[in-house]
């Protein structure tokens, strides 16, 4: 027997006990212990079996490592067949997560029992995958098919109760008793007869379908995961499960999960979700650096950026204190925390008491000497050195000496920041992404003098707040908008050189970006970055041999800032966010190119991805040279979370292993050739290319 599954006797029940920490993963030698233990359960004379788990969960899944790898034996189906059939009743008792796998090896089990705090689902979808261990005709007998195709296709776990009400848990049992509970479950069964339930025998729900929910189903899924393979699966499967017999069911099942497995969709959203727990590791840090505790946070700042992140404290039970310089300002801000909040209740994903309850945690100040408590302040001023400056050296002299001052700049330095205070070892950036209470993202800019202690409590809080934390260095724009600028004067130079606006977005668009670059801008506001450039004196302090593009500034002086203003490099119709194309600005654009004497072409929607594309990895590539970012997968993770870019293409350091790194850089020579301005071809890029190397 394997030790990482352990079969021992209790009186006359017997206990299967998995421990493969951290999560119980269903690695091959755990699959190969629940079979042997399994067998000897059927061997022996006790009176029933419970399955149970050690550590902090049930088993969580599948080894998500190992689909990459040919899998080993035993073939699992026969294993989970032998548990299903076993004589004597089999009691899986849950805590933590019974998460894909794990929660198909309960189902084969004949009663499930958990604790009040357990979660059960089948997320395989969010992996680009489809429950390949009877999932897909498992949970539709036992719930029904069209609950089951709202778990199977969204990933979203149930909590215990939902789980009782809906039919997944037998019964819920005290929270620090499983063991205890499930043995007392097991006996009552044997007790009273009552007869093993076999999911799979379960018939009565699937036939009685209405086909209409698969058509529902595949009209949404259509809508919310675009491009996404996997979730059609899981709906073709679940037909299955209400169309054919079991056995043919699960050949159904099989078939389509193998096609998944082996798809470059899979493969990217498995890098994105070890890429997403990479991120929050940082090479140089000692193991044992303690995170300070932060109970007590303020946010300097109630615009649109500090009223959102001051609603992500609130939201987990942080009290959060905002100051502003005028009373009108504190009102108007909080005002619009409060109708954010009302409006999701509205929807009926908050009660009223919710919103009371985080609006009683947010406070509003006009005073630094409210703040003395904070354990960490967050600035949200106006993005300018200057005032910024001002902000953290009267920070500094109120604050307490162990408070942690983080920036919320998006291109700033952090260390000419820190620069005006006594603690540098205290100061961060935080970067929050618009609108900060929904964007995952969050990029943490680690100064030179950061502490590990600050940067360690950072992390620690960013997972608190349910974002997903990025290290990164200082550099202009970091990482996520020092490689969109590239991005965004590609956009602009493919307008000059013979596209208009829909046929630079519509390529990036059908790739699977929630937006192409355009529309990205006029949703983001051009003013931001038309006041930046003015800000730098650009044009007239373009240095020599610089490329620049003025259509946006143009756009900008007709008054047209994008969606906010109705007009931006398209056309909004009132409350309506659907870009259409705008003649006046087509027309802007040609005349723009004939001004400066730039003969227009048919640029090839092949050609408009490539320079886009290829713009953000050849940043990419120098920002992993200079040690900006610490991994490649670092950048795709910031560039799914915080830029549109699916899931399914694995960011853009993912997607240009796929293309073949020789390939990336034939390219990217080729357009440095034509346009030596705006290309540098990155070392790394280059190394990698020539030795066959790639960036994950
Ligand atoms: N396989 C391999 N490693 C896994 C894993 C899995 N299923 N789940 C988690 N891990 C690893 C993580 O990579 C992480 O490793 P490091 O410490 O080296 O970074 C470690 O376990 C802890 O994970 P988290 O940091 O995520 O811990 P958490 O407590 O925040 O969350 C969890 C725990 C909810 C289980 C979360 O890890 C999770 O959602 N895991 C994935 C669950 C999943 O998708 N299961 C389905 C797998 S596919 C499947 O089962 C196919 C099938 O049909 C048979």
């Amino acid at each position: 027997m394997t030790d990482s599954v352990l079969y021992t006797r209790d009186g006359d029940l017997g206990i299967v006990t998995v421990n493969n920490p951290p999560v119980n993963a269903l690695s091959q030698h755990v699959r190969l212990g629940l079979s042997e233990c399994f067998a000897t359960a059927a061997a022996d004379d006790s009176i029933a079996t419970i399955l149970i788990c050690a550590g902090r969960t049930f088993i969580a899944g599948a080894d998500i490592s190992e689909f990459d790898k040919p899998m080993g034996p035993p073939d699992f189906l026969e294993t989970l067949a032998m548990i299903e059939d076993a004589a004597k009743p089999v009691v899986a008792a849950i805590h933590g997560t019974a998460l894909g796998g794990g929660l198909e090896t309960a189902l084969c089990c004949h009663f499930r029992v958990a604790v009040p705090s357990a979660r059960l689902g089948l997320p395989e979808v969010l992996l680009g995958l489809l429950p390949g261990a009877g999932g897909t005709q498992r949970l539709p007998r036992l719930i029904g098919p069209e609950a089951a195709l709202d778990a199977i296709t969204t990933g979203t776990p149930m909590n215990s109760a939902a789980a009782h009400a809906a039919g997944v848990v037998d019964a819920i049992v005290d929270e620090q008793g499983l063991l205890e509970g499930a043995k007392a479950f097991a006996r009552e069964v044997v007790a009273t007869g009552q007869p093993l339930t076999r999911v799979r025998d379960l018939n009565d729900k699937v036939s009685a379908v209405d086909p209409a929910i698969f058509v529902a189903t595949r009209k949404k899924v259509a809508q919310t995961k675009r491009g996404f393979e996997a979730p059609l699966s899981c709906i073709a499967c679940v037909e299955a499960a209400c169309t054919l017999p079991f056995d043919e069911g699960m050949a159904r099942e099989r078939e389509l999960f193998q096609g998944l497995r082996d798809s470059v969709q899979s493969a990217a959203q498995r890098h994105i979700f070890f890429a997403q727990r990479a991120a929050t590791k940082v090479d140089d840090m000692p193991a044992d650096t303690k995170p300070q505790r932060i109970e007590r946070v303020a946010v300097l700042g109630a615009g649109t950026m500090g009223g959102g992140i001051a609603m992500n404290f609130a939201n987990v039970g942080i009290p959060v204190i905002v100051l502003e310089t005028e009373q009108a300002l504190l009102d108007k801000g909080l005002g619009i925390v409060r109708d954010n909040y009302e409006r999701t209740a509205k929807k009926g994903r908050l009660s009223s008491a919710d919103v009371e309850q985080r609006m009683g945690l947010i406070t509003g100040t006009l005073d630094y000497a409210d703040l003395a408590d904070a354990d960490m302040v967050i600035e949200a001023v106006y993005e300018n050195m200057a005032i910024k400056k001002e902000v953290f050296a009267k920070l500094d002299a109120t604050t307490k000496a162990e408070c942690i001052l983080a920036s919320n700049t998006s291109t700033l330095d952090v260390d000419e920041i820190a620069s005006v205070t006594s603690r540098p070892d205290k100061v961060i950036g935080t970067h929050f992404f618009s609108p900060a209470n929904v964007m995952k993202l969050l990029e943490i800019v680690r100064g030179a003098k950061t502490s590990h202690e600050t940067l360690a409590s950072t992390l620690a809080v960013t997972r608190k707040i349910n974002k997903v934390g990025v290290v990164v260095g200082v550099c202009d724009g970091f990482v996520g908008n020092r490689m969109i600028h590239r991005y965004g004067s590609q956009a602009s130079y493919l307008l000059e050189e013979g596209c208009l606006p829909h046929e630079v977005d519509a390529p990036i668009y059908d790739l699977g970006f929630a937006m192409g670059p355009l529309t990205m801008s006029d949703l983001a506001g051009l003013d931001v970055g038309w006041r930046i450039r003015q800000g730098k004196g650009l044009p007239a302090s373009l240095p020599a041999g610089e490329r620049y593009c003025e259509i946006s500034d143009r756009i900008c002086e007709m008054g047209r800032f994008g969606q906010k203003t109705g007009d931006g490099f398209y056309h909004y119709e009132p409350g309506d966010r659907n870009a259409h194309r705008d003649p006046s600005i087509e027309q802007l654009i040609v005349e723009y190119a004939r001004e400066k004497g730039i003969e227009r072409r048919q640029i090839p929607a092949s050609e408009v991805i490539e320079r886009l594309m290829y713009a953000l990895i050849n940043e990419g590539a120098w920002i992993l040279e200079e040690g900006i970012a610490q991994r490649a997968s670092d950048i795709d993770v910031i560039y799914v979370f915080g830029y549109g870019v699916p899931a399914f293409l694995g960011g853009p350091m993912f997607y240009a292993d796929q293309v073949g790194l020789d390939t990336v850089y034939r390219r990217v020579c080729e357009f440095a050739e034509a346009d030596p301005a705006s290309w540098k071809p990155a070392p790394l890029l280059k190394r990698l290319a020539e030795s066959g190397g790639t960036f994950n």
